[in-house]
C-alpha cells in the first residue's frame, strides 16, 4: 500500500533538530570524493539530530558497507538514544560477475528509539508454491493461526522487484514510508558516501601448519586457540552463543553488549590466525552483532558475502526477525577453495512439503538455483526428535552445506563452540578431519558419544522421546481464545477466562510463559482488528 509522505533530500540547510519522522541514509557509490558533503561520523550525527525522538532510521546499502554507518549510529547513541533494530534483507535481482556466492540482496538497518519505538504492522499477501499451488509456507498444525490478509512482515523482504545497483528504489521507499505510525510520514534522504574500505592486513604466519586434528577438547575456546599453530585449519565455523540468556549448563549468556563484543573480537582473533592461507571463515550470529564483527574481520581477512540464513521462523511481533546472519570470509582475496557444483538451493517459489518434493521429482519439475546470499532451504530443527539436550542446536544440513561447498576431502574443519558436536559430525560424515572444543564436559562426552555411534553404525540412532501428551492442547487453547475474543468483541481478561472459558486458567498458564503470551500468541489483536472493520462496514 503506497502511503503519501513528504521527502527531503539532505543539505545543511534542511537538516533542523528533531523535525522527521524518518531519516534514510542510502549508500551512494556515484558521489564523487570532491563533493562528499561530510565524512561519516558528521553525517550520522546530522541524521541523528534530524529525527524526531521516536522516529525511525534507516541505512540501505551494500552489506559490505552499510554495517559500518549501523555501528556508527550505534556509536552515537549518546546523541540521541537510537540503537540496532533489525537488518532487513531486502532481495535484489541477482547480481552475478563475482566468484562464489550470487549477491542477492541489499541490506535495509533500521535503528530506533531504545524505549519509545513505534512502527505499523504491514502484512504482505501470501504466496503460493508453483507446483501445489499449496502456500509457501507450510502451517501444519498452525493453519488457525494464518491472517488472511496474509504474512506479517518478517525481516527479509522476498516481495519486491529491485536492482541491486538501484541506489534507493521507489519500491523499498515506498515500503518504509508504510512502517511509519503516522499518516502522512515527513521522510529526509541522506546520501552516503561509499567509501573504499581498507585492505586486510596479514599479520601471521601465512605458512600452512601442520595439527593434531579429529579432537574434542574441553575447556576455554580462547585459551585452547592460543595454543593452536597460525595457518592449521582449512574451514573455521563459530556458531557462539548470542547473548540471548539462553540456558546452557555453564556458559553464562547474558553479558552487557560491549563486554559480549570485546570477547568475541578475542576468539575472532584467534580464528583468523589459526586459517591456512586458502582457508574459510564462517560466523553465525544474529545480525546485530554481526555487523561489528564484520567491521572487525575486515582488518583482518578478504569479506566474501553477508549470508542471510533465512530460517523459517514463525511470524511475531511487527516485524519478525527471521534469519541469522553467516558472515563468510577467507584469508586470500581469490585463493580458496570453492566448490561450484555444490552451490545450488532450491527455488524460492516452491515450498518444501515433501509430498510436493516428490511429485516434483516425478514429473522432473527443476526446482533448483544457483546459490545466492539468501539461503532459504534449510529452517531450524523443529522437533523434539531431532534434537538434543542442547538450546541451540544447528541442523546439520546447514554444516553439510558450508563443509560441502568450501572444503576437499581430507581437509581439518575447526569449530570452537562444539555444542552437540554437528560440525564434528557433519565433517567426520563427509570424510573430513574435524577439531573442536567445549567449555562443557556434557556436550563435549555428548559429541565423543555420538561420534563413536557414528563410528560404530555408521548412524546415530535416535531414540524418541514419548513424552506424556498434555490434556489441552496449546492449539485447542489458541482457539479458545479466539472464540472469546469474537464472544466478548474485545480482548479477554483473566478474569473472563475463569468465567467464560471452557479450560481453567491454569491451563494457559502452563502452556505459556504468561497470559499476555498465550493472547500473543493467539494472535488475538489481528482478530480483534478485523471484527472492528466488520463493525464499521455494517455501520
Ligand atoms: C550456540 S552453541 C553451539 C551449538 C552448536 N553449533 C550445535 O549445533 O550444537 C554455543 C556453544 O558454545 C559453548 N561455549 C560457550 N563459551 C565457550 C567458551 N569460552 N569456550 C568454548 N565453548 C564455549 C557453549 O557451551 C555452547 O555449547
Amino acid at each position: 500500500m503506497q502511503k503519501r509522505c513528504i521527502i527531503d533530500n539532505y543539505s545543511p540547510q534542511v537538516v533542523s533538530e528533531s523535525h522527521y519522522d524518518i531519516v534514510v541514509g542510502y549508500v551512494s557509490s556515484q558521489l564523487p570524493l570532491d563533493e562528499l558533503p561530510a565524512g561519516r561520523s558528521e553525517l550520522v550525527g546530522s541524521m541523528l539530530r534530524s529525527v524526531s525522538p521516536s522516529g525511525l532510521v534507516f541505512v540501505y546499502g551494500e552489506p559490505d558497507m552499510a554495517p559500518y554507518y549501523s555501528t556508527e549510529i550505534d556509536g552515537q547513541s549518546q546523541v540521541k538514544d537510537f540503537v540496532f533494530k533489525y537488518y532487513i534483507a531486502v532481495r535484489t535481482l541477482p547480481r552475478y560477475g563475482k566468484e562464489g556466492l550470487v549477491e542477492s540482496h541489499k541490506a535495509l538497518i533500521l535503528h530506533t528509539p531504545r524505549d519509545t519505538f513505534k512502527m505499523s504492522k504491514v502484512r504482505i499477501p501470501h504466496s503460493y508454491c508453483r507446483a501445489c499451488g499449496q502456500n509457501l509456507r507450510d502451517w501444519g498444525g498452525k493453519k488457525h493461526l494464518m491472517h488472511p490478509a496474509g504474512v506479517a512482515l518478517s525481516d527479509v523482504w522476498k516481495d519486491l522487484s529491485v536492482l541491486y545497483d538501484e541506489e534507493l528504489p521507489a519500491d523499498v521507499l515506498d515500503r518504509i514510508s508504510s512502517l511509519s505510525p503516522k499518516e502522512t510520514p515527513r521522510i529526509l534522504l541522506v546520501r552516503l558516501p561509499r567509501e573504499i574500505l581498507p585492505s586486510p592486513t596479514i599479520e601471521h604466519a601465512v605458512d600452512t601448519m601442520q595439527v593434531d586434528a579429529n579432537r574434542v577438547i574441553l575447556g576455554d575456546c580462547i585459551e585452547v586457540m592460543r595454543q593452536l599453530p597460525a595457518g592449521s585449519v582449512d574451514l573455521a565455523f563459530a556458531d557462539p552463543p548470542y547473548n540471548l540468556d539462553k540456558a546452557y549448563f555453564s556458559y553464562d549468556d547474558s553479558r552487557h553488549n560491549e563486554e559480549y563484543i570485546s570477547w568475541c573480537e578475542q576468539w575472532l582473533f584467534e580464528y583468523q590466525r589459526i586459517l591456512k592461507p586458502t582457508g574459510s571463515l564462517f560466523v553465525v550470529n544474529l545480525p546485530k552483532w554481526a555487523v561489528h564483527h564484520k567491521t572487525y574481520l575486515d582488518k583482518y581477512l578478504h569479506f566474501q558475502n553477508w549470508i542471510v540464513w533465512d530460517a523459517l521462523s514463525e511470524p511475531r511481533g511487527r516485524l519478525m526477525p527471521a534469519h541469522y546472519t553467516i558472515l563468510y570470509y577467507t584469508r586470500h582475496q581469490a585463493e580458496y577453495v570453492f566448490n561450484k557444483e555444490h552451490a545450488i538451493q532450491m527455488s524460492p517459489d516452491f515450498c518444501m512439503r515433501s509430498s510436493c518434493i516428490r511429485t516434483r521429482k516425478k514429473q522432473g519439475i527443476s526446482d533448483e538455483v544457483t546459490l545466492s546470499d539468501i539461503w532459504w532451504d534449510i529452517p531450524r530443527i523443529k522437533h523434539k526428535k531431532f534434537r538434543d539436550v542442547h538450546p541451540c542446536q544447528l541442523p546439520e544440513k546447514l554444516m553439510e552445506k558450508i563443509i560441502a561447498l568450501c572444503t576437499k576431502p581430507g581437509d581439518i574443519v575447526f569449530d570452537a563452540f562444539c555444542g552437540t558436536g554437528t560440525t564434528a559430525l557433519a565433517a567426520k560424515k563427509m570424510g573430513r578431519r574435524y577439531l573442536t572444543i567445549d567449555i562443557d564436559k556434557y556436550y563435549v562426552d555428548l559429541t565423543l558419544n555420538k561420534l563413536e555411534l557414528l563410528d560404530k553404525w555408521g548412524i546415530i540412532p535416535r531414540v524418541s522421546t514419548n513424552r506424556e501428551r498434555p490434556v489441552v492442547t496449546k492449539k485447542e487453547l489458541q482457539l479458545e481464545l479466539l472464540r472469546l475474543t469474537n464472544q466478548l468483541g474485545r480482548l479477554p481478561t483473566e478474569a473472563d477466562v475463569k468465567s467464560h472459558s471452557k479450560y481453567p486458567l491454569e491451563a494457559y498458564l502452563v502452556a505459556f510463559p504468561s497470559f499476555g503470551k498465550a493472547l500473543r500468541a493467539a494472535k488475538v489483536h489481528g482478530q480483534l482488528s478485523q471484527i472492528s472493520q466488520e463493525l464499521k462496514m455494517r455501520v
